[in-house]
Formats: structure tokens, C-alpha cells, sequence
């Protein structure tokens, strides 16, 4: 289950642009635009055309120019802008060439050039980002597609250094594990089980030629993994726990990324009431995203030593499903107080971190969930909440998470906050004592199975689907992939502080 790249990317070194697509001039105010790279390759007379008419014009966010000698779209880019800005600029481009009749495009990297990366970076994202912008989910399900819209088959990328070339084979790669994620993501919950999210697992295993552990029901009953198996209890589809190892480089550090499989969330006997389950089957995004992550990192040849473990449930309201108030019994013999039904992420996810500790030898463990409701009243939908047992780690995730487009914001995981999640009867109560930091509580009670090993948890339920602003179809965005991308891709510092 892969949603495959459908642009055709090709890079070539400059020269004069004959009819081959929409040529794409990026300017801060008009007048640069004849210093721009893509305008000197233009053919003279277009070069005259534009000089004459775009003194006439007066050039909002963007411009189409049809001339007989072939199309122009220029685009403002703001001076300095900032990659925050330009990956939207990237996607935004890809949205307003598909307004065209046209099928094709020309870019000239020189042009798009950020400061913030390399120009191999800038190839790289440029290819990632438009193959994000690309992806549209509502394709798949509808048979007519939207109005007005030409499909974009063709990017030609002018670019002086041949290497380039890799480097937008490699954002290919990024953008195309993104979208498995995004689309595994979108997909209904009623096909989306716990059994087809491991049946992904198997598939990645397979191509990737990478280890794949599958317990199901029987073996995580003689796991002891009450926590999973209580919520599941519900559901009339079994619970699985997967276990996706990549050893590319087993002299590294072995890192442990969990993330939570709820297939869909009703809220178990706390139902969630109208709305506010609808979006509910986008519950195993950090599932998605880990397992998604495998598989990039295998195509990709990552340097990673790293276990990828996905608890899949569905959580479901039935005769059969766990009580507020029971007692559930985990793999660590550590036990929950069922406090609420409806904050069953953190139950599975605590089994399957204490999976990865019984068998395997994590080093670091990073957990994507989209775990609070609470995260998203503090941050609102920009960023993730990032919480982290060891505060060092913070600047080489920030920096990831920036270059990656991911975005994140430190809170606090203090013991002060283990006092709101103590039960009278178990080791531990699933919800919080006060009504207040919901989102810390969650991260607190994570930190409670995860110790003494290096924990970082991203609670991604700010970042679960696309924000008007992000320049992306409505749905999933695929959190995580291609922070783990940049991560891994600069290790140093993270590595150092975890050895
Ligand atoms: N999956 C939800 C959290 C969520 C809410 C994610 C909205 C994305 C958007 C989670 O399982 C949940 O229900 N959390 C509860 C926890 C509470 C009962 C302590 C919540 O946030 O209300
Ligand atoms: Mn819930
Ligand atoms: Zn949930």
C-alpha cells in the first residue's frame, strides 16, 4: 500500500528553455525578476514580451504569462524568506501550475535558493515538498476529479551540479513515504483495522528485507501484555503488536520508535460525544508514521539501528469492553487504574515500550502518538508537543523537526506531574487528578514505563491532519517521516548525548 509519486522529475543543467512547460520566476519585487536565472535561459523574444507587458501588470501572489513562444508563472518569494514560508511557497507553486492547462514545468534551483539549506538540501525539498502537495487522497475514492485542475506530469529541474540529480531521486523517496503514511492515515477506519495496519508492516518487511515480529492475541496474552488486550476487549477485531527492525548499522545505538495504532477511537465506554469522533479513524498516525519510517530509511539505506513497534486496537463500545475502574496488568507486571476508557493510547503504547525493553536493547526510545486532546488547547495546530526526559536532546530535535516542515514545541516532563497520575489501588491511574495539563499528564505517564531509557514523546494530535495554512490537502499529514529523516540524517548530537 503505497502512494506512489506521480510527477516525473528530471534535472538537467541550465540552458535556453525551449516549449517545454510553465517556466517558474520567483522575484521579491517585480524588477528582479530580469535578473532571475529562469529569465536569462528564456528565449529572446519572450525575454522582450515580458520586459514590455509585466510593467503592466501589477503581479499579486502570482502570474501567468501565455506568450507564443510558451508559458511563464512568476511568483513572489519574500527576500530572506524563511523555510517555513518556502516549503508552503513550494507546495503552493505545485497547487497554482495545476490552474494551468499545462502538464509541465521548469524550475531553475538557482532561483530557489534558501540559506537555510544546501543547494542539494533545496533539490531535495523541492522534489519532497511538491510530491506532498501532489498527493490527493480525494482521487481515490472519486470519479471525477476536481474542476479546472490539469494533472502535472513533468518538473524539469535546471541545476548546474549533476549531483543534484540524487538529491531529487532522494526527496522523491521522502515525499513517497509521507504519502504512505498520509494515505494509510485518510483510510476509513472501517478499512483500516488492526489487522491491515499489520499486514502494512508485513509489506514494508518484505520489500525492505527487514525483520518483522507479529504478535497477535494468543502471544500477547502469554506476553502478558494486559494493556493492549484490555482495550482491545471491545472490539470484535483482535489486538497486534509489531516489531519492525532495521539494522543498517548495528554499531549504532539501537532507538526504539513507538507509535500508537488505534485503529479508530470511540472513546470506549466514555463514547465521545457528536464531532469529536469523527476524525477519530486517524488515530494510528504515529503508527503510520513509524512503520513509514522503516520503510524510507531501508530505500533510502539510513544509517539507523532501530526497532519500529506499533501496538494496533481498535477501541470500541460493547458488552465486552474494559471498564472504567478495572485494573489492567502490563507487560513491566506494572499495573493501570482505568480512570477514563477514552485515554487508551498511552495503556497500548506503555506495552508496547515495555515489549521493546524485555526483548531488545533500546538505547532511546522516540514515541509518536496522537495521544491529548489537551496538547492541541495548548499549541493549537502548528506544532506537536514535544516532551523529553532529557532536556539536551531538545536542540537536535528542534533542528530536525524545523528542517523537516514537522514542527514541535517543548513542554515540561516533570516528576512534579507523576503526583496527578498516582491511583490508590494500581501503580498507576490512566488520567490525571486535575482537570489541568492533560497533555503532560499523558507524557508523564509514558515517561513512568519508558524509564530509565532516554524518552522522547511527540504528542502529534496538533499535527494529526493539515492546517489551512500547511499548503497540503485536507487529511493526514504524515508526522514524523521525514523528522525521523533529518534525525537520523544528522546524528551526531543526538547520538552523543544517548551513548
Ligand atoms: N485520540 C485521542 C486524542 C485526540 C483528540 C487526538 C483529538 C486527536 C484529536 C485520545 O485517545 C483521547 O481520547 N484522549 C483523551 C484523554 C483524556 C480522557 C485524559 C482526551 O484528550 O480527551
Ligand atoms: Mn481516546
Ligand atoms: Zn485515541
Amino acid at each position: 500500500m503505497i502512494y506512489k509519486n506521480k510527477i516525473n522529475f528530471s534535472v538537467e543543467a541550465p540552458r535556453q528553455v525551449k516549449k517545454e512547460g510553465v517556466v517558474v520566476i520567483p522575484f521579491a519585487q517585480e524588477k528582479d525578476i530580469f535578473s532571475k536565472h529562469a529569465f536569462l535561459y528564456l528565449p529572446e523574444r519572450m525575454r522582450e514580451f515580458l520586459k514590455k507587458t509585466i510593467p503592466l501588470v501589477k503581479i499579486q501572489k502570482s502570474h501567468f504569462f501565455d506568450t507564443p513562444d510558451g508559458s511563464v508563472m512568476c511568483v513572489s518569494m519574500e527576500k530572506d524568506i524563511t523555510s517555513r514560508k518556502w516549503f508552503v511557497l513550494i507546495r503552493t507553486i505545485l497547487q497554482t501550475l495545476k490552474t494551468s492547462k499545462k502538464s509541465s514545468a521548469v524550475i531553475f534551483l538557482d532561483d530557489f535558493y534558501i540559506a537555510d539549506f544546501s543547494i542539494f538540501e533545496c533539490a531535495r525539498q523541492i522534489a519532497t515538498n511538491m510530491v506532498l502537495s501532489d498527493f490527493d487522497f480525494s482521487r481515490e475514492f472519486k470519479e471525477i476529479p476536481k474542476e479546472g485542475w490539469h494533472d502535472i506530469k513533468k518538473i524539469t529541474l535546471f541545476a548546474k551540479d549533476k549531483k543534484t540529480q540524487d538529491a531529487v531521486k532522494q526527496g522523491i523517496i521522502i515525499g513517497e513515504e509521507t504519502n504512505r503514511a498520509r494515505y494509510l492515515s485518510n483510510l476509513p477506519g472501517g478499512e483500516v483495522t488492526p489487522a491491515t495496519l499489520i499486514s502494512v508492516a508485513k509489506e514494508i518487511a518484505k520489500f525492505s528485507k527487514v525483520k518483522l515480529i507479529v504478535l497477535d492475541e494468543k502471544k500477547l496474552k502469554a506476553e502478558g501484555a494486559g494493556g493492549i488486550l484490555g482495550v482491545a476487549r471491545g472490539s470484535k477485531e483482535k489486538p497486534y503488536l509489531c516489531a519492525l527492525e532495521y539494522r543498517s548499522d548495528p554499531k549504532l545505538p539501537e532507538v526504539h520508535l513507538v507509535g500508537k495504532g488505534v485503529t479508530f477511537d470511540t472513546g470506549g465506554l466514555h463514547v465521545k460525544p457528536g464531532d469529536s469522533m469523527n476524525d477519530m479513524y486517524l488515530d494510528m498516525s504515529g503508527g503510520a508514521s513509524v512503520l513509514s519510517a522503516v520503510a524510507l530509511f531501508a530505500r533510502l539505506q539510513i544509517p539507523a539501528n532501530i526497532v519500529a513497534l506499533v501496538p494496533a486496537v481498535e477501541n470500541m463500545v460493547s458488552g465486552e469492553s474494559y471498564r472504567p475502574g478495572d485494573i489492567l496488568k502490563t507487560i513491566s507486571g506494572k499495573t493501570i487504574e482505568v480512570g477514563s476508557p477514552d485515554a487508551e493510547g498511552r495503556i497500548i503504547v506503555a506495552d508496547a515500550i515495555d515489549y521493546g525493553k524485555k526483548h531488545f536493547n533500546p538505547r532511546a526510545i522516540i514515541e509518536f502518538s496522537t495521544l491529548t486532546g489537551a496538547v492541541m488547547a495548548a499549541l493549537g495546530t502548528k506544532a506537536s508537543g514535544l516532551f523529553t526526559s532529557d532536556e539536551r536532546l531538545v536542540p537536535p530535535l528542534y533542528s530536525a523537526a524545523e528542517k523537516a516542515g514537522d514542527y514541535a514545541w517543548h513542554l515540561p516532563l516533570w516528576d512534579e506531574y507523576a503526583e496527578d497520575i498516582k491511583s490508590h489501588v494500581a501503580d498507576i491511574w490512566n488520567v490525571g487528578k486535575s482537570r489541568y495539563g492533560g497533555a503532560m499528564h499523558g507524557a508523564q505517564f509514558l515517561w513512568e514505563f519508558a524509564k530509565p531509557i532516554p524518552f522522547v514523546h511527540f504528542d502529534i494530535a496538533p499535527r494529526m491532519v493539515t492546517d489551512g495554512a500547511d499548503g497540503l490537502q485536507k487529511g493526514s499529514l504524515g508526522y514524523g517521516v521525514k523528522l525521523l529523516f533529518e534525525l537520523f540524517s544528522n546524528f551526531g548530537q543526538f547520538k552523543k548525548i544517548i551513548s
